[in-house]
């Protein structure tokens, strides 16, 4: 039987990750964090290089999918917000990202899930938050979060898009307990 996969897709702050996990667990799929295979090379990578990236991909895919370490520190975060703007980086994570959880139905979350990584899901979800409520989440200003929002939208290699199809969730009001039930009754409906 061919496997299911939903993708949660949105902006920094936006609460995809808590989201997608619950809904993760509530559907009884794997939960494919798209995030932590950037923030995994992050801390493989000492120096941001290319070339290195590159060698540390090919070297350590085992690591990459299921990663330990400092995964959340600002330098991390920051390392991998440079390495995600590589095409090459992005290409060979392609695979692997596809590859991950073979023949399991995944709810697969990140930036660009239902627009590249898995443009046949069978559900698509673009969670939105207004920036002024995500920059809150996030603890950093609202000039800062717009910058990143404007990079993340503007690059060239895989930008942040709505995709084509998607669900527009909108994560505002309510607890995350209430959140993650409505989602699941939008996503169940659509499977
Ligand atoms: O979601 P996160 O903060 O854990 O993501 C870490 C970095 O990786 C962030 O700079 C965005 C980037 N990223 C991406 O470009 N594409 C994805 N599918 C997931 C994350």
């Amino acid at each position: 039987m061919e496997r299911t996969v939903v993708t949660i897709d949105g902006l920094a702050g936006s609460g995809k990750s808590s989201l997608a996990k619950g809904l993760a667990i509530k559907l009884g799929f794997e939960l494919l964090n798209s995030g932590l295979l950037y923030r995994a090379l992050a801390l493989l990578c000492a120096e941001v290089s290319e070339v290195d990236a590159v060698r540390k991909i090919k070297e350590n895919r085992e690591f990459l999918l299921s990663p330990s370490g400092d995964l959340y520190s600002e330098d991390t975060a920051k390392k991998a917000s440079v390495l995600a703007a590589m095409p090459k980086v992005r290409e060979l994570l392609l695979p692997i990202q596809r590859a991950s959880f073979p023949g399991r139905s995944i709810v697969a979350e990140g930036r660009d899930m239902g627009s590249v990584v898995f443009p046949d899901a069978k559900v698509k979800v673009f969670v939105e938050v207004p920036v002024s409520e995500r920059a809150l989440r996030r603890g950093v200003s609202e000039v800062v979060l717009e910058e990143r929002d404007k990079r993340d939208k503007e690059r060239e290699a895989a930008p942040a898009i709505i995709p084509d199809g998607a669900i527009i969730f909108d994560n505002t009001g309510g607890s995350l307990e209430y959140k993650i039930e409505e989602l699941y009754q939008l996503v169940r409906g659509r499977l």
